[in-house]
């Protein structure tokens, strides 16, 4: 039995090099001196950022207090000898790449937050740290705080996963809530986001649904042992979104998410894995409809444990720490392990991943909602239905906007059951060449998730 006052490990601290002390870089900071002592006696030996390169030598001071030695030069940590662990918290694909595949070479554990690099470079870098026998800590890559990476490559190893569904981008989570709720404009609410540390550097990659592409990729490779494809991820943000879709889509029952969705599937060619990013209506009885402001969830069904969902913050400070920080322990725990006894990066035996296809969108099985502007005139509704039953696309539920006095113009909203993209596509085509209908017909997915 120990007591806080004697359990001062006996073993050698593990030396941290962090690469970027600002809002994540800080927060590590912070949290691993706050509860140093609780995280000792996880880990078996105290785990100390020795080392700290940023750009901005004055907030780093600021920031650790002299307790580290510090350095513009992020070469001098990935090159130092006395580094156990390199943590990278710079972000990009640029030199970012260059320093974890040095550090590696170097034959230095690497944890990092950086979801663009390892979807968009994992493969290369996963392949790197094996042959060198290195481990790389990514918790903190995918929805923040919440431990799903943890939870799909351990927890649920049991399960033939069959789908997942996330919202696994809190800025737009936060974006869409904000103007749900407070009728507040998407700009507004951004500009909020990226005041609040939850926005990337490039709001871009949040707002265009690229961030979210990131994490969905790393977290299909993980459940169905396939290699990272980012390139393959179809991706649809929701900068085009249109208020009035919010409106209607609640009239339905239905509220609507920036979802990350991955899914098996059995097709005539044989299994197929579906990936792709876009605003989705869900009912609005779901939990997961229910996950408001910047926060962060993750539905996971599996065979064996049926649906299984994740909730927590997936961005900010000390949340994001929080899965630095237990990569850190893990790391420390492992490092003397033999590679082979170690879990896997990406769940799977690095042998036994398998190029899986991806499913092409026109292949993809969704139920829809179409809202077109429309004449008000006799036959319009008959010549649209016509169409959708011609392409075997079946309604479940349809409203019309009452127009105004004399306006002669108005909206037909629809849902339909579930059918291909390529057979909605096509009907679409045809709506949109009847004189009657104006402008395009606006095209949303909807999932049950049950
Ligand atoms: P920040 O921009 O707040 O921090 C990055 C830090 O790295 C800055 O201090 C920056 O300095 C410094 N830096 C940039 N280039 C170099 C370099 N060449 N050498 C040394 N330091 C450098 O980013 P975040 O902390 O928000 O994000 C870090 C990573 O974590 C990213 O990959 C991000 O995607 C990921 N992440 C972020 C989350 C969040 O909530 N913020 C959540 C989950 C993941 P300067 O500012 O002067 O450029
Ligand atoms: N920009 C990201 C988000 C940060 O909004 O979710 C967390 O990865």
């Amino acid at each position: 039995m120990v007591t806080e006052q004697n359990n001062v490990s006996s073993l050698r601290p593990i030396r941290v090099g962090l690469l970027g002390i600002g809002t994540v870089g800080g927060g590590t900071w912070t949290v691993l001196s706050r509860n140093a002592a609780e995280i000792t006696r996880r880990a078996g030996r105290p785990i100390i950022i020795t080392k700290v390169a940023d750009k901005n030598l004055e907030r780093a001071r600021s920031m650790t207090g002299g307790a580290a030695i510090l350095t513009e030069d992020a070469l001098q940590v990935v090159d130092d000898p006395d580094i156990d662990i390199v943590v990278e918290l710079i972000g990009g694909y640029g030199v970012a790449k260059e320093l974890v595949l040095r550090a590696i070479a170097n034959g230095k554990h690497v944890v990092t937050a950086n979801k663009a690099l390892l979807a968009v470079h994992g493969n290369e870098i996963f392949a790197a740290a094996q042959k060198k026998g290195v481990m790389i800590g990514f918790e903190a890559a995918v929805a923040g705080g919440i431990p799903i990476i943890k939870a799909l490559r351990e927890g649920l190893t049991a399960n033939r996963i069959q789908w997942i569904a996330g919202i696994i981008n809190g800025t737009t989570n936060f974006i869409l809530s904000e103007m749900r709720d407070k009728g507040l404009s998407f700009d507004a609410v951004l500009r909020e986001a990226q005041r609040l540390g939850y926005a990337e550097a490039d709001p871009t990659f949040d707002i265009e649904g690229i961030d979210a592409a990131h994490k969905l990729t790393i977290m299909a490779a993980i459940a169905f042992g396939i290699p990272m494809q980012f390139d393959k991820v179809h991706v649809e943000g929701i900068s085009r979104l249109d208020a009035i879709d919010i409106k209607y889509a609640e009239q339905f029952g239905y509220r609507i998410k920036l979802l990350g969705i991955t899914k098996r599937r059995e097709t005539e060619k044989g299994p197929a894995i579906e990936l792709r990013v876009h605003p989705t209506l869900i009912p609005a009885r779901r939990l997961i409809a229910n996950v408001e402001g910047a926060m962060n969830a993750v539905l996971v069904y599996g065979d064996a444990v049926g649906a299984t969902l994740y909730y927590g913050k997936g961005a900010g400070a000390e949340p994001t720490a929080s899965a630095v920080i237990a990569d850190l322990v893990d790391v420390t725990r492992m490092a003397t392990a033999d590679p082979e006894n170690r879990v896997p990066h990406l769940a799977f035996q690095p042998d036994a991943l398998i190029d899986t296809p991806i499913l092409p969108m026109a292949e993809v099985e969704s139920g829809y909602y179409l809202r077109m502007h429309v004449a008000d005139q006799p036959g319009v509704l008959a010549d649209i239905t016509r169409i959708l039953a011609d392409q075997r696309i079946s309604i479940d539920a349809l409203l019309q906007r009452e127009p105004a006095e004399g306006e002669g113009e108005t909206d037909i909203i629809m849902l339909t059951h579930i059918v291909r993209e390529k057979q909605i596509d096509a009907a679409i085509a045809l709506i949109e060449s009847l004189p009657v209908v104006f402008g395009r017909v606006t095209k949303l997915r909807l999932e049950n998730l049950s």
